[in-house]
């Protein structure tokens, strides 16, 4: 059995709905998953949610529904979602399955019988909205908290926590050896900063029942629930556990998959997250993988976040992008395009409804679009549609986009990767132009010429459809039907010049990208 190339996003919390920064880390996982799949690999690509909490069990409350069926009603959305996105996601994890819950327990009874967890008084200030502990370190400088936080009370209680404190020193020089492990490397510095200043407290990992009780008992002391991190971070393996992944299952028994469907998962080649969550992923998760005795994964992928119109998004004031909305407008690959090609995975972005526009004219629809547009509609008007013989003008433009796009896709360098793409793009659309088949057509002693360039832009928008698969899923199926082809174009390797043969008959050329002139 091969192990599967496993990636991740981040579950998100289930309270509220999708937005923007949801779909956009939805969207850049999707495309590295297609994009190994195109390549060759076998992929397991797992997408989910959180859902316990105090803030989910505050919100059920306030609607006067139990917690799991709040959490029912809003998992059937978020779900709903990722079909709308087009996700090829495997498998879609809820912390509240059983599958999820058994695997948390036994990891955190592993790490409890190696002494790694022990119960303590805290005794300090703690904030209710963010169910988190503050100390002295996150006042502001006149000596209040961050209105963040919300009301900050004093509180006295026993918890359970996690030992830190000697696992430091061990992970900087982890991080140092693996300069691929945090991706960018202005993370991966942030991360090293951050240990090489501070010293690692020990994470406190539980909550009393009696306040919290949505959440996972902790198997060794039924009056506490698991607090979040410990229970959420667990998603990567439980999944792998319940599809009999024997990496996790050897350490971490699990009684709830069918080992006939054993699959090879751990350890995660990809974990995509926001910049929020780096410490949580970089820091405290490798630190439980070592105490349960498994492998880090290989990377965590750190993408920046969105704004819109360069302010914060933001429910309250009304300052969203809904992503549901534009792709009801726009198209889904009209917005799977834009986040890619207007955003790196690293820095921040901004959506602006202006930039939307003009990526949609100038490069779908008047780039992309026309391209396969005029050329289709040339080779059904000058050739009733039949292919010519194959000629290599435009071949080695076509390899150039071809090898710069694998080797960028290896690398998860999407935005690169469409500007490679639209160099191809750009090239064909002037060769229309420079060749200017619709004069060539007028003078018959031109009909061999003619022919060549019909080949070429042809043979073009069929290799484009293989490049932008990954991308642009449902553009690409949709060339490849105006091209005559069955099937998807989702297989790299077919991007290699020549493979449309003499004679075939294309479809009918409809537009992908209609102008929208208003
Ligand atoms: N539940 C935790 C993650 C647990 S992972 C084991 C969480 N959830 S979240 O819903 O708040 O965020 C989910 C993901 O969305 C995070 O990676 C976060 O960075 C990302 N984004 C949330 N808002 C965003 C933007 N405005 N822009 C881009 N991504 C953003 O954190």
């Amino acid at each position: 059995m091969n192990k599967r190339f496993y990636i991740t996003t981040a579950i998100d919390y289930v309270n509220g709905q999708p937005h923007l920064g949801h779909a956009y880390e939805k969207v850049v996982t999707d495309v590295i998953a297609r994009s190994r799949r195109s390549l060759g690999e076998e992929v397991f690509f797992l997408t989910g949610l959180d859902e316990h909490g105090q803030k989910v069990q505050q919100a059920a409350q306030a609607e006067g529904k139990s917690p799991q069926v709040y959490c029912d009603q809003l998992a059937a959305d978020w779900q709903a979602f990722a079909k709308k996105l087009e996700l090829t996601n495997d498998d879609f994890v809820r912390t509240t399955q059983a599958r999820h819950k058994e695997i948390v327990q036994a990891g955190l009874a592993k790490v409890f019988s190696a002494g790694q967890i022990y119960k303590r008084t805290y005794e300090g200030f703690y904030s209710t909205r963010e169910e988190t502990f503050l100390t002295d370190k996150d006042r502001l400088p006149d000596g209040t908290f961050d209105p963040s936080y919300g009301e900050v009370i004093k509180l006295k209680e026993e918890n359970y926590f996690f030992k830190l404190g000697e696992q430091q020193q061990w992970l900087i020089e982890y991080l140092e050896k693996n300069p691929s492990f945090v991706q960018p490397d202005y993370r991966r510095n942030e991360v090293l900063g951050f240990l090489k200043n501070n010293t690692l407290e020990d994470l406190c990992i539980s909550r009393p029942a009696a306040r919290l009780n949505w959440g996972i008992p902790l198997p060794f002391d039924k009056d506490y629930v698991t607090y979040v991190w410990f229970d959420a971070l667990v998603n990567y393996i439980s999944i792998p556990a319940s599809h009999g992944d024997a990496t996790v299952t050897g350490v971490l028994h699990s009684t709830l998959h069918t080992p006939h469907s054993a699959l090879s998962l751990w350890p995660a080649n990809i974990h995509v997250i926001g910049k929020d969550i780096v410490k949580f992923h970089a820091v405290y998760w490798p630190i439980m993988l070592k105490a349960m005795g498994l492998p880090l994964p290989k990377q965590i992928l750190v993408h920046g976040w969105w704004q819109k119109d360069g302010a914060k998004i933001s429910k309250s004031t009304g300052n969203i992008v809904d992503p549901v909305a534009v792709i009801d407008e726009w198209g889904l690959d009209a917005f799977r395009f834009y986040v890619l090609r207007e955003l790196d995975i690293g820095p921040d972005g901004n959506w602006t409804d202006a930039g939307f526009k003009s990526r949609y004219q100038a490069e779908l629809a008047n780039g992309l679009g026309n391209l396969i547009n005029r050329s289709l509609s040339m080779l059904k008007r000058y050739r009733g549609g039949v292919v010519p013989a194959r000629h290599d003008e435009l071949a080695a433009n076509a390899a150039k986009a071809a090898d710069e796009t694998r080797a960028l896709l290896k690398q998860n360098q999407l935005q690169s990767a469409l500007q490679s793409i639209w160099g191809l793009v750009t090239r064909a659309n002037q060769y229309v132009d420079q060749t200017a088949p619709f004069k060539l057509a007028k003078d018959p002693v031109q009909a061999e010429r003619l022919d060549e360039v019909l080949y070429n832009l042809t043979e073009t928008c069929r290799v484009l459809a293989v490049l932008l698969q990954p991308f642009l899923p449902g553009t690409a199926v949709k060339i490849y039907a105006q091209l005559g082809l069955a099937g998807a174009p989702d297989k790299f390797s077919d991007a290699s010049w020549g493979g449309l043969p003499a004679r075939h008959k294309i479809g009918d050329p409809a537009p992908l990208f209609p102008r929208k002139d208003a």
